[in-house]
């Protein structure tokens, strides 16, 4: 069976197509769940997308992963830049994790150049809007078939 990738969304993406296009692009959430389905198949992956608001939820979710999944591609949100709970979790998580931003976080407010995601992430993927999405699964994908999910 194709091995399962977890996206995982945090808050305020279920916003997406009419939060801010400028900065967010134009796509929702659901254009871009649709785009990763197309294009895991192609990568021979398949993919569980999934939206929270909830700091807590997030968590859950990222504790529970190992039992289903061989890897995270996770947008925290504004949780990125704030939540202890969630590197937490994701450093507990036991799956090789890429992070995944829309727009260019280190171009924006001083608050937002701060992650703590990228601390427990293999690497991180941001600027490029929905795009990223299919570029992080391609990541994933990459390092479940090369057994590349550490650096060492
Ligand atoms: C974001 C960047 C965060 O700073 C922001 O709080 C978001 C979206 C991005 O995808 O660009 O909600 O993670």
């Amino acid at each position: 069976m194709a091995p399962m990738i977890l996206v995982l969304n945090g808050p305020n993406l279920n916003l997406l197509g009419r939060r801010d296009p400028k900065v967010y692009g134009g796509d929702t959430l659901a254009d871009i769940e649709a785009a990763c389905v197309r294009g895991a198949a192609g990568l021979g992956v398949g993919v569980e997308f999934r939206q929270t608001n909830s700091e807590g939820r997030l968590v859950e979710w990222i504790q529970q992963a190992q039992a289903d999944f061989a890897a995270i591609v996770i947008n925290a949100g504004a949780y990125t830049h704030t939540s202890v709970a969630v590197l937490d979790a994701l450093l507990a998580c036991g799956v090789p994790i890429v992070e995944v931003h829309l727009s260019n976080i280190h171009q924006r407010e001083e608050f937002r150049h701060h992650s703590y995601v990228s601390k427990a992430a293999h690497g991180m993927i941001c600027g490029f809007a929905g795009h990223g999405y299919e570029l992080a699964l391609e990541a994933v994908a990459r390092m479940l078939e090369t057994g590349n999910a550490d650096k060492e």
